[in-house]
């Protein structure tokens, strides 16, 4: 596909047809620069509620950066930023989250050998009683967090374990039904799957579902487009900081979108470029090459 086409077709995308709720957020050729370094350009989605907006890209190409000044983290330096229709310059992450948007890094900051309840309400900590006798409602904490994992469909067998001791998938969803019960309603995940096997990274992409079908909007970044597909509605492209297009669903294949991911004339100018290094007859070369073939098909 040429650069041109791919601008047509990014720019036939806004249709108010493709999708019936009003946007919680909405970007207008949104962009960031540090100094003279432009880390993100003319980036243009929106988040909508029971929706998953997922943003593709591969190392470097501006995900975080984008993400960050979703979360309040990074103030933009181009472009627009509404959130239900009110123009925002977030200054601080407290800011994105008095309006309900939650972010969870991969790096979840979690206390490892505290237990799962007590890490579900980390900084949040309900009390009872007055005075000297005031104390943190434990009771409460370890009910609730219990509750609120099994109606996200999440059945720890105990909530007094170490949150150290569940997998990297098990905390992931912790973290989600923590965001859904503190009342986001913009839940951001930065690469929730990146580190988890097929198993695990299937049953985050359930708790993804979820929070969708409870009515958030949700912010799935991933480098995988076959992560993202399944639940995504929305597909926004990054390339070393520039859109590279924002579909709906309906306007777009997974095949068209690992192609796009892949970069396909790229792959090509290497396989020529192996081809004429190695000899068109080079086994690596021959594998490149079909590979290009079939991302073109
Ligand atoms: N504070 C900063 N100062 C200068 N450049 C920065 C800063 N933060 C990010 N960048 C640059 O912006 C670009 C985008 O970075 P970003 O972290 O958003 O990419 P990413 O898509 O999240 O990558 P990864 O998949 O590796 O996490 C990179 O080239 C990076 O070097
Ligand atoms: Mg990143």
């Amino acid at each position: 596909m040429t650069q041109d086409g791919e601008t047509t077709m990014s720019d036939s995308v806004p249709e108010p047809s493709a999708t019936t709720s009003t946007a919680i957020i909405e970007t207008d050729a949104l962009g960031k620069r540090y100094g003279n370094i432009i880390a993100l350009a003319d980036v243009t989605t929106s988040v909508r509620p029971g929706q998953v907006t997922c943003v593709l890209g591969d190392n470097g190409a501006g995900k975080s950066t984008f993400i960050k000044i979703l979360a309040g983290a990074h103030e933009h330096s181009d472009g627009r930023l509404t959130v239900d229709g009110v123009e925002r310059h977030f200054a601080s992450p407290r800011e994105a989250l008095a309006l309900g948007i939650a972010t969870v890094y991969q790096d979840l900051a979690v206390v490892p050998l505290m237990p799962v309840w007590r890490n579900f309400f980390l900084g949040s900590e309900p009390t009872k009683g007055w005075g000297p006798l005031r104390r943190m409602d434990v009771d409460f904490m370890r009910r609730t967090t219990k509750s609120e994992l099994a109606a996200m469909g999440i059945d720890l067998r105990d909530v007094d374990q170490p949150i150290g001791t569940l997998s990297g998938g098990e905390r992931q969803c912790v973290a989600i039904a923590r965001a859904v019960y503190f009342g986001a309603r913009v839940l951001i995940l930065d690469e929730p799957t990146a580190a988890l096997g097929v198993k695990q990274s299937g049953v985050v992409l359930r708790y993804i579902a979820r929070a969708r079908d409870r009515g958030l909007g949700v912010v799935f970044i991933t480098h995988n487009p076959h992560h993202a597909y399944p639940v995504g509605d929305r597909f926004m492209l990054l390339r070393r900081g520039r859109s590279m297009g924002d579909f709906p669903k309906s306007e777009i294949s997974l095949h068209e979108l690992t192609a796009r991911m892949a970069g396909g004339t790229e792959l090509e100018a290497l396989s020529h470029e192996l081809a004429a290094e190695l000899g068109s007859d080079s086994e690596v070369a021959k594998t490149l090459e079909s590979e290009v073939k079939e991302l073109r098909t």
